[in-house]
């Protein structure tokens, strides 16, 4: 808070004049789990163009910093130390290890700066240790019921089409995202779940994480052409990326197009999207990063302004701000670019 005020004073003197007449700068430190990752870069872009806008808009100089913790939560930590004993007025972090969030939590507080994690949820107990910690994200559980969804609508349309041995029962293999991961368990539990809910007698050939990473489920795939071929009649993959990597098994094991099996993924990233376009992958939730990504620099300007965040957020129970999916199949697809 006394950060917050003295920024508002100094904003406070300039507008009446008393200042120097230069511009006013805000630092924002955004500190990412791993910026190889293609939904993260995606969302990283959408923050430094908002922020730009807000910069534009507002006549002040925001400095935005981003720091890539490649996977590692020591280095995430030693780049939220960095940010705060470089006096940044707000960080925004996608934190690398969920369970490991006290620790920025009780530091940011220390320094009074406030936080806004996002897209990898921290758990509860350490969001609640500080009144100016925040989280923003999609719908975990929503994400996973709109994929299953995406293929009990396919399968009741064309049962025939997914189930290639004829048998009445859909054979399918997850590609999971990081072990913890609240996307990786909550997507697969709700879309296999909205199937069964659904009436779909279903069998389980495999399951195995790949990270969210398009190499790894791409090897994966690869065994799983080996062990059950023809077998597998859908993938359920819990993001884009690894769903592109099943796609590009699929298709270097000499599969057609029409023989590929019934590709789901979760994100609609634009290479997800093109797949979309080409008939390769079924279907997609989209993950809004733009939204996500919008919904953090309007709680960041709140915070920044010392107004309450819910005048800028929807936010519920003081700490959280969500995001919905959207399914998008080739059906809707150029509705789905138009709304971009
Ligand atoms: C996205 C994944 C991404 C992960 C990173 C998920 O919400 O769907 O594509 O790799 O977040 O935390």
């Amino acid at each position: 808070m006394r950060r917050i005020i003295s920024l508002l004073a100094v904003l406070a003197l300039l507008l009446s004049g008393c200042g120097t007449d230069k511009a006013p700068t805000v630092r924002v430190g955004v500190a990412l789990y791993d910026q190889s990752d293609t939904f993260i870069s995606t969302m990283a872009r959408q923050l430094q163009q908002l922020f730009q806008e807000e910069e534009q808009g507002r006549g002040i100089k925001i400095n935005l910093s981003l720091s890539d913790g490649q996977g590692s939560q020591t280095l995430q930590n030693e780049q939220v130390d960095r940010f705060l004993n470089q006096g940044y007025d707000i960080i925004c972090v996608n934190i690398v290890d969920r369970t490991a969030a006290a620790v920025i939590v009780d530091k940011a507080q220390a320094a009074d700066v406030p936080v806004i994690f996002f897209n990898r949820e921290p758990v509860e107990e350490d969001l609640r240790r500080w009144e100016g910690a925040y989280y923003v994200g999609a719908y975990a559980e929503q994400g996973g019921r709109l994929q299953g969804q995406l293929v009990l609508d396919a399968w009741r349309e064309d049962a025939a089409a997914l189930d290639r041995s004829g048998d009445g029962v859909l054979q399918y293999v997850v590609l999971e995202g990081e072990a913890g991961h609240q996307d990786t368990l909550l997507r697969t539990e709700y879309s296999i779940q909205t199937l069964t809910a659904g009436g779909m007698e279903i069998e389980k050939l495999a399951s195995a994480t790949a990270n969210w990473q398009r190499s790894q489920a791409s090897a994966r795939m690869n065994q799983w052409l080996q062990q059950y071929g023809d077998a597998m009649e859908a993938v359920f993959a819990n993001n884009d990326d690894m769903a592109l990597g099943a796609i590009d098994a699929c298709l270097s094991a000499g599969m057609t197009v029409e023989e590929l099996p019934y590709i789901v993924g979760v994100d609609a990233t634009e290479p997800a999207l093109e797949a979309v376009r080409n008939g390769t992958l079924k279907g997609t939730v989209c993950n809004d990063a733009a939204g996500q990504a919008k919904s953090i620099v309007a709680l960041s300007c709140a915070l920044l302004d010392g107004e309450a965040p819910e005048s800028a957020v929807e936010l519920e129970d003081g700490k959280y701000v969500w995001l919905p999916y959207a399914s998008v199949t080739a059906e809707n697809l150029e509705d789905h670019l138009k709304t971009e």
